[in-house]
């Protein structure tokens, strides 16, 4: 049974059987007190542990960190602290822990943790992460399955560059000395993936409503706190809607996540909130229950403009919104979320829907207080023949995207989508600041250990 499990019982069991690893140890006369964690929840279950019992001699090697196996009772705890502990009856030390495991009682610090990764899910703080992180992702599931969209599996190593930014990691079993690109494994040049869209739009114009939901790459030298080589990325796609249904199916996602999280990951927030980010709970509370704000990217520029802040990068009409200025709109102006929709076409990748007014585009970007951008999206440009102009305009090549095209030749259709950063989300629902503390082994810049 899992600690879990167990505790939730709430009840005097008879027989039961528990394997973790040791936190503590604590030694009296004739017996001691053992707390072990198994990861299936935050809490520790404490065993008592009398001297005598079947296994009790080996009772010293029951360090920190090592693994064990208890069979016994679990009955109501006379101590404080917690309200059923176990009464073992016998004992089996399953693998050993000498005192140069690194994981002592103390705190330690997020960045000593992340040299070993491989044993941060063993505390608290990590075993919170990865625990949220697995029911956010069920969740994502659970929200787009509800609404009966269809969940394709889009491919990772692709030939195109759906965000045209050239931020990709080739793929190539060509040594250094073969330079023909024709002799390499696929015959042309491939890549890791930037971004499904490309091709779950194709399952778009077919099923209606998908989803695709995969790792994601991003050969972006940027060294921040949001910014990941590998990440996740949820992506939905809409046939017969436009930019404003788009934003309606992202908020309502935002929202919907963030309820769930509350409802299942209650105690792993709660610790969150009490060590990593003191207002998260009042944060999630409000997001999850308040309308988010809607701005067009041009009042946004007005706002800033007059907001009197001195920004790194002066904001004008025409520029790329930066982080700093995507925190001020959000944190400092809103205070809540808020979508900036109607980018310059200028600065959007050639598949975003021109508008009529021919200088912006159907994109819209969702900004979370102590995030930023959460999610990028837009409608899709669906006339064949604005499209193609598009296309030469970003230079792309029309003979490798035909394919693409295509959708918009045979009975194409007004179809919009976003891109969620799953580790961003992640990010908002626990309060951790860094990308890197979301991700099992991250990879990052010079950075892809374990
Ligand atoms: O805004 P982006 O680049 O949009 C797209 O890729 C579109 N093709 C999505 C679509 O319309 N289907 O990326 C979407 C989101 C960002 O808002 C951000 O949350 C996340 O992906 N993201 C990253 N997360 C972590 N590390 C990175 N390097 C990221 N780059 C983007
Ligand atoms: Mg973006």
């Amino acid at each position: 049974m899992t600690i879990k499990e167990a505790l939730a019982s709430n009840n005097p069991i008879d027989d039961i059987t528990i394997s973790g690893w040791v936190r503590t140890r604590r030694d009296s006369k004739g017996f001691s007190f053992l707390s072990i964690n198994d990861g299936s929840c935050l809490a520790n279950i404490q065993a008592i542990v009398d001297d005598g019992i079947p296994g009790s001699e080996s009772i010293s090697m029951a360090t920190t960190g090592s693994s064990i196996k208890l069979t016994g009772q679990l009955v109501e705890s006379p101590g404080k602290g917690q309200s059923f502990e176990i009464k073992a009856l016998e004992i089996e030390v399953t693998g050993t822990a000498d005192d140069t495991y690194p994981l002592q009682k103390k705190g330690h610090s997020q960045e000593f943790l992340r040299e070993i990764a491989h044993l941060r899910p063993r505390s608290n703080l990590f075993g919170c992460v990865f625990r949220t992180r697995s029911r956010l992702a069920y969740a994502i599931h659970q929200f787009f399955q509800e609404k009966g969209f269809v969940y394709v599996h889009t491919p990772i190593i692709t030939a195109s560059d759906c965000e045209g930014a050239g931020e990709m990691f080739r793929v190539t079993t060509l040594d250094g000395n073969q330079t023909d690109k024709k002799d390499d494994f696929f015959g042309k040049p491939t890549y890791l993936t930037v971004s499904g869209q490309l091709e779950v739009e194709t399952f778009a114009c077919a099923l209606s409503n998908v989803y695709t939901f995969g790792p994601t790459f991003r050969a972006e030298n940027s060294n921040t706190t949001r910014h990941a080589s590998e990440f996740w990325m949820i992506e939905p796609e809409m046939a017969h809607c436009d930019l404003e249904g788009d934003m309606d199916l992202a908020e309502e996602m935002i929202q919907y996540l963030i309820k769930d999280t509350l409802q299942h990951c209650a105690e792993d927030l709660e610790l969150f909130g009490k060590f990593v980010d003191k207002g998260l709970l009042e944060r999630l509370h409000s997001v999850s229950d308040q309308a988010f704000q809607r701005i067009s990217y041009t009042e946004a520029v007005k706002i800033l403009k007059k907001s009197g802040m001195e920004f790194e990068y002066p904001i004008e009409w025409g520029i790329n919104l930066q982080t700093e200025h995507e925190r001020f709109l959000t944190e400092e102006y809103f205070k809540s979320p808020v979508t900036v929709h109607d980018y310059p076409k200028s600065i959007k990748p050639f598949y975003m829907r021109i508008n009529d007014d021919g200088k912006t585009s159907a994109a819209m970007d969702l900004l979370v207080p102590g995030i930023g951008e959460i999610i990028g999206g837009s409608q899709r440009e669906e006339r064949l023949d604005v499209l193609m102009k598009n296309m030469e305009e970003n230079n792309i090549s029309k003979k490798d995207y035909s394919w693409y095209s295509d959708l918009r030749r045979y009975g194409t259709v007004p179809h919009s989508g976003f891109g969620l950063g799953f580790e961003r989300m992640l990010m908002f629902v626990t309060g951790v600041a860094n990308i890197r503390d979301v991700i099992p082994f991250p990879r990052t810049p010079g950075s892809a250990d374990f």
